[in-house]
């Protein structure tokens, strides 16, 4: 029997190596990966799994000690999974934590991912991997049936988020966004990267739920399956133009001299009324769950990029009101509403002079 402790995950148990991480990227320590700050995403994936409410057969591609895979098989009814991970020290874990959960419904596998998904197709697969997910997108999308569900984490924020751009463009071939739109730049960076594979097999994509929390992205895409869907697809990426010194963006389908940032993916980032069937019971990190689900459900999901109160503060000169109370005063000329990327960032449909002109408005230095 592998080394390590077990511990209790929404309604799983799981034996995982005793040094293990519980933060950050997390790194291996017991010789084999295990992250305890992951229990958030790996609740997503059970409630989101859930919310789709039919059999599903699923590949969790690179599973470590088996943690999502068999948590996936124990608290979503009518899976079966498979467990796979390239490593052999691997496997003991994934075979004790199929044994102490009774798990019928799981298998455990030691190959190559690439390998995995040149023989065998499910209705979900998941992946990852330890930094750019970018190497393993195009085999994980031959591991999807049609009209299958694609999972992806990539914890290499910092190219993604504008810090490293050389490794960005090589990895994701896009010109990454520096400053307070970093993360959903990267978000949306990274769904591009996955319309642009998928649209090489003819094959279109509706995201399900993308975010952006801790350390990492995540995106969820349902597949759509022929050429036109391939082809609305592409409509929906395109450039940005950001003036960090006056805060003017726009955005455009086709690349300019002005509008160089991206491509980035344009479309929605989630599905609402998918999201709105979501529920958080038993999850792990219920409170969390809850706290995102409704942050989520509000976003304003029709326009892309946020704005920040430190950008506008720094830029404008006056304190910043209450995030909360400012909402209500764009809320009162149009639409606005928070953003789960940072307590501080909020989305809004308003013009730029429009925003600033109300935030002098409701600074706390005008009533002074
Ligand atoms: C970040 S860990 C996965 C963590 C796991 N999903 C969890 O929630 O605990 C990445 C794993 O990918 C595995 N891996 C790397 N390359 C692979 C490949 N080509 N095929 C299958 N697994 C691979 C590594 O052995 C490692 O266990």
């Amino acid at each position: 029997m592998p080394q390590g402790v077990i511990i209790r995950e929404g309604s799983t148990d799981i034996l995982v190596p005793e040094l293990h991480s519980s933060g950050g990227p997390g790194k291996i320590q017991g010789g084999v990966f295990f992250n305890e700050q992951m229990a958030f995403n790996r609740d997503i994936s059970v409630m989101l799994l859930r919310a789709v409410g039919r059999d599903l057969t699923v590949a969790d591609a690179m599973t470590a000690t088996g943690s999502r895979a068999v948590r996936i098989a124990n608290e979503v009814k009518g899976t079966e999974v498979v467990a796979n991970d390239i490593s052999p020290d691997a496997i003991p874990y994934i075979e004790e934590n199929i044994r102490i959960n009774s798990l019928e419904n799981c298998r455990a596998s030691n190959r190559n991912l690439h390998n995995l998904f040149t023989d065998e197709a499910f209705d979900y697969v998941d992946l990852d991997p330890f930094g750019s997910p970018a190497p393993f997108v195009q085999s994980a999308i031959r591991g999807c049936r049609k009209n299958g569900i694609l999972a992806v984490t990539a914890t290499d924020t910092a190219p993604l988020a504008g810090a490293h751009a050389p490794k960005c463009r090589r990895r994701y071939q896009s010109e990454p966004v520096r400053g307070y739109m970093c993360h959903e730049g990267g978000l949306r960076i990274l769904m591009c990267f996955v319309a642009r594979e998928l649209a090489k097999f003819d094959r279109g994509m509706k995201p399900l739920l993308s975010f952006y929390a801790d350390h990492y992205l995540r995106t969820y895409i349902q597949i759509e399956e022929g050429a036109e869907k391939a082809d609305r697809m592409l409509d929906q990426l395109g450039y940005m133009q950001y003036d960090m010194d006056t805060m003017e963006r726009s955005l455009s389908q086709h690349y300019d001299p002005q509008h160089k940032l991206g491509p980035f993916w344009l479309g929605p980032l989630h599905d609402q009324e998918f999201i709105g069937r979501m529920d958080a019971s038993g999850m792990a990190t219920e409170k969390r769950c809850n706290k995102y689900l409704d942050l989520w459900r509000n976003e304003i999901d029709t326009e892309v990029f946020v704005y920040d109160m430190s950008e506008l503060s720094s830029h404008i000169k006056m304190s910043p009101p209450k995030i909360a109370d400012f909402i209500e005063v764009l809320r009162t000329n149009g639409k606005a509403a928070l953003t789960h990327m940072s307590p501080t960032s909020f989305k809004t449909d308003l013009p730029l002079d429009q925003i600033v002109s109300l935030y002098k408005e409701a600074s706390p230095d005008n009533r002074a």
